[in-house]
């Protein structure tokens, strides 16, 4: 099946105050919808149209030259922003806890610091991209940049940072969300 737009998990409304319903139906209704379609487009007619995205990214290499970065750049966008959807809650925010949080506080000092370094990478970031915790070997989480469409390749990852400006969304995250790896490296 081709890609289609996951359904937001809550109301447009429902991250406000810190995302407010209009950021949140343009980027899920037209910015997403158009990863997807152009995703769809480019992957028409090849083996791959009906891969999840999550294999699809990590055989770019193996796409015809000319959909290479087309695909990258669509089905990156749409994993990132499905993934983004996912790992954000009304009731979310609080600390993190178990293996996250005891990484998060040798590795970073605690959980503002971390904030700290997050937002650091975004904001150092050139244009509109994302900023990944790459948490995997306790001694190695760290923030890592990747560009608009970009995925990180990690054995766990959580996001952070989406759009031509730096949000601190630390407040609705849910720190349980863990998603294995998988992802393609970044380009
Ligand atoms: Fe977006």
């Amino acid at each position: 099946m081709a890609f289609e737009v996951p359904p937001l998990p809550y109301d447009y409304n429902a991250l406000e105050p810190h995302i407010d319903e209009q950021t949140m139906r343009v980027h899920h209704d037209k910015h997403h919808q158009a990863y997807v379609d152009n995703a769809n487009k480019a992957l028409e007619g090849t083996q791959w149209a009906d891969q999840p995205v999550e294999v699809v990214l990590t055989i770019l290499d193996e796409l015809p030259d000319d959909k290479q970065a087309t695909v990258r750049n669509n089905a990156g966008g749409h994993a990132n922003h499905s993934f983004f959807w996912e790992i954000m809650r009304p009731d979310g925010g609080g600390e993190p806890s178990g293996s996250l949080a005891e990484a998060i506080s040798s590795t970073f000092g605690g959980l503002d610091a971390l904030k700290t370094a997050v937002n650091d990478a975004g904001v150092k970031r050139f244009g509109s991209g994302w900023t990944w915790l790459i948490h995997g070997d306790p001694t190695t989480s760290r923030p890592g940049g990747t560009s608009s469409t970009g995925t990180p390749s990690s054995s766990g990852s959580r996001a952070r940072a989406d759009g031509s400006s730096v949000r601190t969304e630390f407040d609705r995250v849910d720190w349980s969300v863990q998603r294995g790896g998988g992802l393609s490296p970044p380009p």
